[in-house]
Order: structure tokens, then C-alpha cells, then sequence
């Protein structure tokens, strides 16, 4: 098919279609494409880039099959390039390789070419159809390559992204005192022991030489249960059970909760703690208490603290004597923690009376023995600086996460 089109012909073309004009230029083997004029039937001029887009897109549908294959192999590569996924790829196949597709188009016409081309044109087509099987096969790896790469991404897990952290736990600064004390005593061969918080009046008070109208049971008011059963006030009623189950010697100490009727301030609690002391066996003298707590004491507060052993009173020891170490903040110079006396008190202690021995069953005349209890809240407020006793029992983690 040849025509000629003389340039400047006008075709009017109705709405919304253009008409576009493909000349296949076949004699010489080259693909022109001409487009003369087009005018559309509404006022507004066609624009140009518009018209070449659609010139472009429709030429090959007029083209001879020379020009559709020298097209193919020219734009083949670009075609595949723009492929992003298998379905399209899929597509693409059809488009090309397919029976009703463009490479079995340029086969079926074939006839239209003379006797010398078709054999030059068939290699060429074969040629083509090579290439793009090839350019299939490639782009089909490199699909799923990437499919692969894309699934394997989203499925990745970050292990340098920190996990997700439990809120755990942590040691109460009171328990961490009571572990440094465990640690020094068992240092020193004593054993753990441990009684109830609700005590028997008997062991709280009565067995430990304070019967019940003695004026020291004011000092201890707690709060009762009924009549024979109370929170204790002090760890000393573990000594009573001790002595009452064990035979010496005896070497224990007892960390635990008290309760007394305190009104609540900064410096104190109805709830506190204790840790009691508690050594019987044969000839045991008030030096062994001085040594056992010389060494604790210093231990806790440092070997150049000073210490002094001051009498005092307790009905379950005779004699007594509290302990004071010198001030952790003035070091004895005098300032408001130690009320200007530069010494602060860590301790009550004693040799065991021997009507306490008698009352749990232990024969004065053969054992002797000395306890101790101190208050493992002042030890805390001390070794870490804490100025209130409430903080301890109000469970703030922003307080309780420091130590
Ligand atoms: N239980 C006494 C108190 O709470 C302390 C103490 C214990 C004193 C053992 C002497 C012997 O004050």
C-alpha cells in the first residue's frame, strides 16, 4: 500500500476523536511517520506534544512488518525495563511470544515480503524472538529476586533493636542492708531465724522478763490483735523461740518487720525494722558481745568510726548497754542528725538476763549468752543519705530504683 498525502491537507475530525495519519514508507525501507494536519472540530487548537504522544501510539498499528520489527528491536529493551512485577511481565509475554502475539503477527505475514527479504526477515525475527525470551527469563529472575529480597525484609527481625524490657523488680534499699548484714554475720558462723509479726503477747513480752504491768510495756505500745496475740513490737521474741526449740549453742540473728503505736513523721514509722542478735553457750562474756559488735559496726560504718558501749536498760538483759557510733555526718564535731552529741545510737544490747534463759528452758547456771537488736531503718537512712523514714514503705520505683 503507497499513497501520498500532500502536505497542508486538513481533515476535520469530529469530537473526541483525532485522526492520526501513519505513512508507511515501505520502497525504502524506512518507517516514516507523518502527520499532516488535524484540525478538531472545537475551537481550541490541538496541542503538539499531545498530538506526537499520539502519533506515536498509534503508528505501529499502520505500520508494514519491517518497520514493526525494526520498532520491536529498537524499543524492546525500554519495554522491559519498565517492567515492575510478574503479572505484568505475565502480560508482556503474552503481548510478545503469544499465538495471537506480535512475534507470531510478524510469522503470519511473512507473505507480504518478497522472496529475497523473507529469509533475512524470518532470522531477524527469530533473532528477536531469542532476545526476548531472553530479556523474559532475565527479568523474570530479577522478580523474583526482588519478590524474594521484599519478603525476606519485611520478615527480617532487628536484633540490635533493643527487646521490649519487663518492668522487673527491684531490691528494696532496707533488704539490701539486711543482705550486707546476712553476709558479715554468717561471716562470723551465726544462722538465720525467723518468727511471725503477729506474736504472742507471752513472747513478745512476758517471756522476755517484762510481765504485765511493767512500766517498760508502755514503751512498746503496739497494736493488738486480741488479748494474747499482737504485731510484735521488737525482733527479741525470736530469741525466746530460739531457745525454746534449740539447745546451745545458739548463734542466730532474725531480720524482720516491728510495729509500734508511733505517730508517722519524717523520723518515724509504726512500721520498722529490726535485726535481733542472739549468742548462748558455755562461758560467754560481755567481751564476746564487744567484740561481735565492734566488728559488725565497723563493717557497716567503716573501720575508723568511734564506738561506745553506754549502760542502759532492758528487763530481758543484765547488763545492758546501747551502742553509738560517732556521728556519719559531723564525725563528732556535733550537728543536727546526732541533736549536737556527735554520737549517733545503732544498737541495743546485752547479757541474756538469766530469768529469760530460765523461762525458755536453758540453765543459767550453765550458759551465759548475749543478744543485740538494731534498727536496720536507721542503718539505711545512714549508709544512704535518706532523710525521711516514709520514703521506705510508700514502694515510689522513682525512690526505690536509686539503690
Ligand atoms: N529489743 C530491744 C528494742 O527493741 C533491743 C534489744 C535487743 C536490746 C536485744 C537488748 C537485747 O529496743
Amino acid at each position: 500500500m503507497k499513497f501520498t498525502l500532500e502536505p497542508g491537507t486538513e481533515f476535520i475530525v469530529g469530537l473526541p476523536g483525532i485522526l492520526i495519519i501513519s505513512l508507511n514508507y515501505l520502497s525504502s525501507g524506512l518507517f516514516i511517520q507523518k502527520a499532516i494536519r488535524v484540525v478538531p472540530r472545537c475551537s481550541r487548537p490541538l496541542d503538539g506534544g499531545f498530538l506526537f504522544f499520539m502519533i506515536k501510539f498509534f503508528g505501529g498499528v499502520f505500520m508494514g512488518i519491517k518497520g514493526k520489527l525494526k520498532n520491536m528491536e529498537e524499543n524492546i529493551k525500554d519495554v522491559f525495563k519498565k517492567i515492575n512485577n510478574l503479572d505484568e511481565l505475565e502480560k508482556l509475554r503474552i503481548k510478545y511470544l503469544g499465538k495471537k502475539g506480535e512475534i507470531a503477527d510478524v510469522f503470519s505475514k511473512m507473505g507480504e515480503l518478497n522472496a529475497e527479504e523473507r529469509p533475512l526477515i524470518g532470522k531477524k525475527t527469530n533473532i528477536l524472538k531469542n532476545k526476548i525470551e531472553t530479556l523474559i527469563l532475565n527479568k523474570k529472575q530479577e522478580l523474583e529476586e526482588k519478590v524474594k529480597r521484599d519478603r525476606l525484609k519485611a520478615e527480617k527481625i532487628d536484633v540490635s533493636l533493643p527487646g521490649y524490657k519487663p518492668l522487673i523488680g527491684h531490691k528494696h534499699p532496707i533488704s539490701n542492708v539486711v543482705d550486707e548484714l546476712k553476709d558479715i554475720f554468717i561471716g562470723l558462723g551465726f544462722s538465720i531465724a525467723e518468727g511471725p509479726e503477729v506474736e504472742s503477747e507471752y513472747n513478745n513480752f512476758e517471756a522476755l522478763n517484762i510481765p504485765e504491768y511493767h512500766p517498760a510495756r508502755d514503751l512498746q505500745d503496739t497494736f493488738y490483735i486480741d488479748d494474747s496475740y499482737l504485731l510484735r513490737t521488737h525482733t527479741s521474741p525470736v530469741q525466746v523461740r530460739t531457745m525454746e526449740k534449740e539447745k546451745p549453742p545458739i548463734r542466730i540473728i532474725a531480720p524482720g518487720r516491728v510495729y509500734r503505736s508511733d505517730e508517722l513523721d519524717a523520723s518515724h514509722s509504726p512500721i520498722f525494722h529490726q535485726i535481733e542478735g542472739l549468742v548462748i553457750d558455755e562461758e560467754i562474756s560481755f567481751s564476746d558481745l564487744k567484740g561481735t559488735i565492734e566488728t559488725v559496726v565497723k563493717s557497716l560504718y567503716g573501720e575508723n568510726r568511734a564506738i561506745r558501749f553506754r549502760p542502759s536498760y532492758f528487763p530481758f538483759t543484765e547488763p545492758s548497754a546501747e551502742v553509738d557510733v560517732s556521728c556519719i555526718v559531723c564525725n563528732g564535731e556535733g550537728c543536727p542528725l546526732c541533736s549536737y552529741t556527735g554520737w549517733i545510737e545503732v544498737l541495743g544490747s546485752g547479757m541474756v538476763h538469766p530469768n529469760v534463759l530460765k523461762m525458755s528452758g536453758i540453765d543459767p547456771e550453765k550458759y551465759s549468752g548475749y543478744a543485740f537488736g538494731m534498727g536496720l531503718d536507721r542503718i539505711a537512712i545512714l549508709k544512704y543519705g535518706i532523710d525521711d523514714i516514709r520514703l521506705f514503705f510508700e514502694n515510689d520505683r522513682r525512690f526505690l530504683h536509686q539503690f
